[in-house]
């Protein structure tokens, strides 16, 4: 980490030390790091040449080098999330993506204060849950999915997630998505995935002007030789295959 340290810029090193526990700067770090090596061979930029702006709402987005871009590399997004020791990078090209990860075990976890902002629908389909994990997993897979939506937006929390609403499967998977009044349907595909038993992972990505046609999954650090790597096709009628890494 001490080397891959000397890759973030002022912003980032000034994070670092805002954190007050060691496990939050380090995840920092290590996110951050992560995120300068994935673009650094998405672009040729090296790591600590990629130069970062951020929207007025906070969402990062990645400068045009002088000179422009290496490889013709324009068009990248990407988008970050981290929650207790797991961290998630979405990048895309040429579309907006959105991700969101969140432990199933947080002891913060306040199911009432979360499904309170969902809409009237999605509250009726949460409470109708027998089981109480069950319904805690449901509420955790919404909100996972809004948030995904609200950052690849660029909004964040900003957008009240009582404005758009989703249709879940049972045990994963999007059935329908009614978007906020600003949106259009049909511009969104989403997808669940999970790592580990306790990890809940969503991707909102944008496939109106381009369709997905294939996501490729990694459950570790994309660079490593073995890293589980997946390549997946969606189903033609799903912009984005719904898909996850095994349950371990
Ligand atoms: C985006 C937001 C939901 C992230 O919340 P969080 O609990 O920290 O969630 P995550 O861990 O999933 O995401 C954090 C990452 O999202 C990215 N991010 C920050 N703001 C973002 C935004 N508006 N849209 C999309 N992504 C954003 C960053 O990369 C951040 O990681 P970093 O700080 O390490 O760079 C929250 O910060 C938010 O609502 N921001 C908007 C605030 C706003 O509207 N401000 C108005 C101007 S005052």
């Amino acid at each position: 980490m001490t080397l891959a340290s000397e890759w973030l810029d002022d912003r980032e090193r000034a994070s670092v030390k805002r954190f007050v526990f060691d496990h939050d700067r380090r995840q920092y770090s290590v996110a951050h790091a992560m995120l300068r090596r994935v673009l650094a061979l998405e672009t040729g930029v090296p790591e600590s040449g990629l130069e970062f702006g951020r929207t007025a709402r906070g969402r990062p987005f990645l400068r045009e080098p002088e000179g422009g871009w290496p490889r013709g590399a324009g068009g990248i997004d990407f988008n970050l999330s981290h929650c207790r020791g797991t961290n998630a990078l979405a990048v895309v090209r040429h579309r907006r993506v959105g991700v969101d990860v969140e432990r199933c075990d947080r002891r913060d976890f306040d199911l009432d204060r979360l499904v309170g902002a969902f809409t009237t629908e999605e509250r009726g389909w949460i409470s109708a849950m027998p089981d109480p994990a069950e319904r805690a997993r449901a509420g955790l897979r919404l909100w996972t999915l809004k948030e995904a939506y609200a950052k690849a937006r660029g909004l964040g929390l900003g957008l009240p997630f009582d404005s758009f609403a989703f249709h879940l499967a049972p045990g994963r998977g999007v059935l329908g998505f009614v978007p906020p009044d600003d949106d259009r349907d049909g511009v969104w595909g989403f997808a669940e995935l999970t790592s580990g038993r306790r990890t809940l992972l969503a991707l909102a990505v944008e496939c109106a002007h381009t369709p997905v046609t294939g996501v490729r999954v990694s459950d570790g650090f994309p660079w490593r030789p073995h890293a589980s790597l997946e390549s997946l096709c969606p189903e033609p009628d799903a912009p984005v295959h719904l898909v996850g890494a095994p349950d371990s």
